[in-house]
């Protein structure tokens, strides 16, 4: 029995078609998996079947009832939970707090008596959530368990979640699936969009696939192959295997000594780390988040000083040390919104924050506004960024090619040392391969590169070398060709000390 169909539903931002006459049947009780390269319009379609965005045509069909849903308050009502990518909590207030907020009438409110509710139901679906504590003590997996229980608390028999690995360690993301299977086991139906087409196959049972906006395929995971699906996705064939070919490292670029650097709140979030990095090299940083990889990266970039050791050549030389040699650096940071693009600019604005100084792209003190269109078109063709023109704001833009604009933009002017920071996350297997590529071509070219990520099989197939980062210090570094993937878990996850 279908839960939710999609009859013919078309979105148009402008002349720009997101969604264009989609058919879409949903099954009450299933885990559905909507695939598609970035900009696809996955997160368009994900914001119309909850309420956000209305549809310019087409028709929503609940349990065979022609609905609107007019806004998000309706969608609930009609029983759709939409679990955001970037939480909607507050971190001040507790979980119970939180999950009880907009729900109503709460003049009267016991909240003791709220608590016990909310810890039975976290308690039936064995989702382990302390309702007593404060959002912002919770590892990033328990707010996200806080918004499906929110959700759930609503009485949502659809549970939407756009992308929610991609912020989640891997034993947060098998137990993020584990929660989702015994929800769809109790007759929950899921969407669950990822790019990561391993936990697709490992938990949806249907799969379709948007290319452009149209539905190009419905299949079922026993009848695809990752290697399929991305051919689907993609209207080139994608290769799956990274080729890593082998360079002989030259000269050292950057060597760090018994560094010491502490995170926003002073406390020391970099403890004693000291190695070395040479030309046409890639160094892998394997860790949980939030064990210093961040403060690390900030400090090798110069955007963070250094409470104790060395880095050469200093990245933010001062005056008085004139002969020290700064590198040219690229660096992709973590959080693209916040540190990666002025998200209120054009794309042609983002694309020259570093260079707007120089010729073409000014002259007198005047940008000169040709020469910084004609560089944008050429950079939208040569990375691939889907835009409907260089003056779309970045804000516009789907995550993927947010994500394209940052790095064609770091690696502009042949860096010497690239700091890489999740530089694959949100990104369509295509796009994932391109930045690879890339980031192997700068290091053929001899790129010193610092390859930061909380993905074991990304690091392992990318890096020459893997420094394992835990509570802020290297607790072991390895020679690629050396080292399992067991080990370097184990290391990652604090288990053992080598
Ligand atoms: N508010 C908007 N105004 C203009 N264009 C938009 C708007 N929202 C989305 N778009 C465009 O619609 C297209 C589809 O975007 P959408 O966010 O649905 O992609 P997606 O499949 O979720 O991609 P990703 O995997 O990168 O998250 C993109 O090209 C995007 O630029
Ligand atoms: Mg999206």
């Amino acid at each position: 029995m279908s839960y939710l169909r999609l009859e013919n539903i078309t979105k148009k931002f402008g002349d720009f078609i997101a969604n264009d006459n989609i058919n879409l049947n949903i099954e009450t009780g299933t885990t559905h998996a909507i695939l598609g390269e970035n900009g696809a319009g996955k997160s368009t379609l994900m914001n119309i079947i909850s309420g956000l965005y209305q549809p310019d045509s087409g028709q929503i069909f609940i349990d065979d009832i022609p609905v609107k849903i007019t806004s998000p308050a309706i969608g609930i009502q009609l029983g759709i939970g939409m679990i955001h990518q970037h939480f909607m909590l507050v971190p001040e207030l507790t979980v119970t707090e939180n999950i009880i907020l907009g729900t109503g009438n709460n003049l009267h409110l016991n909240l003791d008596n709220k608590q016990a509710e909310i810890a039975q139901l976290s308690q039936s679906y064995n989702l382990e959530i302390d309702p007593s504590a404060k959002v912002k003590n919770l590892p990033v997996g328990m707010q996200q368990r806080v918004e499906i229980l929110k959700v759930l608390y609503r009485q949502a028999k659809l549970l939407i979640l756009d992308e929610p690995t991609a912020v989640l360690t891997p034993p947060e993301v098998r137990s993020l699936i584990n929660i989702l299977r015994q929800l769809a086991a109790k007759g929950h139906t899921i969407i669950f969009i990822s790019h990561k087409l391993a936990e697709v196959m490992n938990l949806c049972d249907r799969i379709t696939v948007l290319r452009r906006g149209k539905v190009v395929a419905n299949t079922t995971k026993e009848s695809a192959t990752p290697q399929q699906l991305a051919d689907l996705m993609i209207s080139r064939t994608v290769n799956l295997q990274v080729n890593k070919k082998s360079t002989s490292p030259g000269a050292v670029v950057l060597s760090v000594q018994n560094l010491q650097v502490a995170d926003d709140r002073g406390v020391i979030a970099v403890k004693n780390i000291s190695f070395e990095l040479h030309q046409g090299e890639i160094l892998g940083v394997a860790g949980v988040d939030g064990n210093g990889q961040r403060e690390l990266a900030d400090a090798i970039c110069g955007l963070r000083k250094v409470k104790q050791g060395k880095i050469y050549p200093s990245p933010n030389p001062s005056p008085l040390f004139v002969k020290t040699k700064s590198l040219r650096v690229g660096y992709i940071p973590e959080d693209r919104q916040k540190n990666g693009l002025v998200m209120e600019f054009d794309i042609s604005q983002n694309l020259i924050l570093k260079l707007f100084k120089n010729l073409p792209f000014s002259r007198y003190g005047l940008l000169r506004r040709k020469a910084i269109n004609h560089h944008a078109i050429s950079t939208i063709t040569e990375f691939d960024i889907r835009a409907n023109g260089v003056n779309i704001l970045t804000k516009q833009l789907s995550g993927g090619n947010q994500q394209k604009i940052i790095l064609a933009r770091e690696l502009a002017g042949e860096p010497e040392l690239i700091v890489a920071m999740q530089p694959t996350r949100g990104l369509d297997v295509g796009a994932t391969e391109a930045v690879q590529q890339r980031l192997l071509t700068e290091k053929q070219r001899g790129t010193a590169i610092v390859y930061i990520s909380t993905e074991l099989e990304e690091i392992m197939t990318m890096c020459d070398r893997i420094a394992v980062i835990y509570q802020g210090e290297f607790v072991g570094i390895f020679d690629a060709s050396m080292a399992t993937s067991e080990e370097i878990g184990l290391l990652m996850s604090g288990a053992k000390i080598s």
